[in-house]
């Protein structure tokens, strides 16, 4: 990072430090209030309810802070807004927010890099090639992730191109209870498996969709729909945190191992609720920490972009889907992939429509 980076975020810092007080808030929000006037300090104790000598700390610390300009009249300190002190603030705070925005890009392209990367080694499907993300060759166990997680009879439903190309960490389409003529979503669909196994249970009056934002996975996924012959599966290219679907619009949402990739589960989550249907309901399949490792400890059992370091723990994900307005969620864990973190189905549902009233 650059000085002339760090510099300003000292300043952000320090104004932060002092604004970091309701009653300093009030007294700023009066002061910003007197029309361009002076507000003499012998006007300010009442309206916050402190003594004159706690005001006059307060005052003191917005003084030396830079936001208000002192000026002695006589017996009593008059108090003015600095011209221009609280605009810079808030542009430090918008240059923070662009900060951020940059990470999150920055995230998310590491993670299509590497599953781009892992698309055209399982197009290419020499067998042996093994892709490098959450596969075995990266986790050294082949039981946790992958298509040892289906059964021999699901396999043999869908071409091998797909089966093989498994990255993900459970069998959403076993958990999720798909019925005839519904439509799906799959969030990072990958090579299709999950969306070719969906479209065979919601059947022709059904629909299934794939959503990626790897160019190399769409194509190895439709390639993969070509040989299956399925004509109910639309393989679309965007982010989960954006959809590029309708509101309401979604029966079921499943996903294998691909939320804990997201750079804003919030998102996520907030979008899974707007798409889905009023009743629509989730059947998810990802990694879940324990609720008692922190972030360091996710990220020294595992990389990001091999599926441990992002994980939410169990709580965190309750919590996420309870704040968009999800209802009857679980987290049930059905194998350990790192030490005190699971491969889990994650179910919830989005509340049925009420009946109108009145
Ligand atoms: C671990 S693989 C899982 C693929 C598939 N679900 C499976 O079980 O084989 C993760 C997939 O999610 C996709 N992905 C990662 N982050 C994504 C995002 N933010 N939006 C859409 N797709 C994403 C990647 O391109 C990749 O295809």
């Amino acid at each position: 990072m650059s000085t002339t980076t760090v510099v300003p975020m000292l300043d952000l810092a320090r104004s932060l430090k002092a604004l970091a007080d309701p009653t300093r808030l009030r007294l700023i929000s009066i002061v910003a209030a007197s029309d361009g006037q002076e507000a003499c300090a012998c006007d300010l104790t009442a309206p916050v309810g402190l003594s004159q000598p706690t005001v006059s700390h307060h005052l003191k610390v917005l003084t030396e802070a830079g936001f208000l300009s002192r000026t002695q009249r006589g017996t009593w300190a008059h108090f003015a807004i600095v011209p221009g002190a609280l605009e810079s603030v808030s542009e430090l705070i918008t240059g923070l927010t662009g900060l951020t925005a940059a990470a999150t890009a920055g995230i998310t392209e590491q993670v299509r890099e590497v599953y781009a990367s892992a698309a055209l080694q399982l197009t290419d499907l020499s067998a042996e090639s093994g892709a490098s993300c959450c596969v075995p060759t990266d986790l050294g166990n082949g039981d946790v992730f992958g298509s040892s997680l289906y059964t021999a009879g699901e396999g043999s439903e869908i071409p091998e191109e797909a089966f093989l190309a498994s990255l993900g960490c459970g069998n959403p389409t076993a958990v999720a209870d798909l019925r005839a003529g519904e439509t799906v979503l799959d969030l990072g669909s990958g090579g299709g498996i999950d969306v070719l196994l969906s479209a065979r249970r919601v059947g022709p009056t059904g629909f299934a969709y794939g959503l990626d934002m790897t160019d190399e996975m769409l194509a190895l996924a439709r390639a993969n729909a070509a040989k299956a012959g399925a004509t109910n599966i639309e393989f679309i290219k965007g982010q989960m945190e954006d959809i590029p679907l309708a509101d309401a619009s979604i029966d079921v949402i499943i996903s294998n191992c691909v939320i804990n990739l997201s750079a804003d589960k919030n998102a996520v989550v907030a979008e899974m609720f707007r798409v889905l249907k009023p009743g629509g309901r989730l059947g998810i399949s990802d990694v879940v920490a324990e609720n008692h490792l922190s972030e360091s400890d996710r990220q020294e059992r595992g990389s990001l972009t091999g599926c441990i370091a992002g994980a939410l723990s169990n709580e965190e994900y309750l919590e996420a889907l309870a704040a968009a307005g999800f209802v009857g969620a679980s987290v049930e864990y059905t194998h350990e992939v790192a030490a005190e973190m699971h491969g889990a189905i994650v179910k919830a549902s989005k509340p049925a429509a009420q009946a109108g009233c009145c």
